[in-house]
């Protein structure tokens, strides 16, 4: 009989329970974190901090840096720029994928629960190990390949080809900030993140693809042609639902297919 058991050290534990917020506080909420240590040779734990709104900015990096810096500083994550643009802050919050820099509190009914992006190893608390995913973006070769001379001016392009990338909206492919939000939202890559590229790189692969300055069209589509690093896609849309800066990733996904065949009519 098939015994099915969780590897050791994958169950989340109830943690500590830390009331910061002061008997007067108006404005309390609790927010509930995944904790792991891999120093300790413990289960990670979901330690619960009751705050007071109103020491703390409106978003959920807001709350997160307030606990940090007045609650408790042994409270890991990543977090930059604080306006959507660098993409480490991207975390799983209330159930969803999402950058906790644009995520405000108050969309949050209840308790805010936090943890990790899902499906990836993690290096301490809310930090994922990117180790394998950057591997895969290294993997398309994400820069300008041309084999023409250089122009004495750089290499330009038109209104209406700029607009691929960058969209007319400023929602193409070129606008991921590469927070992966997407790419760990989607099962096809749970279950074969090791061959298939998942949402992300593969708009990163699209973006490249559709350069009219890149030179390298066949050789990128070439890299695609296999069972698993494009074909795993099965238009769930899970990664188009998660996309904090509302990208479309299914699309990019569906694009790709359909430059694959028309290359091969
Ligand atoms: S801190 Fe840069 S995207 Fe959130």
């Amino acid at each position: 009989m098939v015994q099915l058991s969780l590897p050791q050290h994958s169950k989340v534990k109830p943690g500590r329970t830390v009331k910061a917020a002061g008997e007067g506080a108006k404005k309390k909420k609790t927010f509930k974190i995944y904790r792991w240590d891999p120093e300790k040779d413990e289960n990670p734990r979901e330690d619960r901090y009751e705050i007071d709104l109103e020491k703390c900015g409106p978003m959920v990096l807001d709350a997160l840096i307030h606990i940090k810096n007045d609650v408790d500083s042994t409270l890991t994550f990543r977090r930059s720029c604080r306006e959507g643009i660098c993409g480490s802050c991207a975390m799983n919050i209330d159930g969803k994928n999402t950058l906790a820099c644009l995520k405000p509190i108050s969309e949050i009914s209840g308790d805010a629960k936090i943890s990790p992006l899902p499906h990836m190893p993690v290096v301490k608390d809310l930090v994922p190990d990117q180790t394998h995913i950057v591997a895969q973006y290294q993997s398309i070769e994400p820069w300008m390949k041309t084999e023409s001379p250089a122009p004495t001016r750089e290499r330009l392009q038109s209104a209406e080809d700029a607009d691929l990338l960058n969209g007319t909206d400023g929602r193409g492919p070129a606008a991921c900030i590469l927070c992966f939000c997407c790419s760990t939202s989607c099962p096809s890559y749970w279950w074969n993140g090791d061959r298939f590229m998942g949402p992300a790189i593969l708009m990163q692969s699209y973006r490249w693809v559709i350069d009219s300055r890149d030179e390298a069209t066949g050789e990128r589509l070439d890299q695609l042609e296999d069972p698993f690093r494009l074909y795993r896609c099965h238009t769930i849309m899970n990664c188009t639902n998660a996309c904090p800066k509302g990208l479309n990733p299914a699309k990019a996904i569906a694009e790709l297919k359909k430059l694959m065949v028309a290359r091969q009519a």
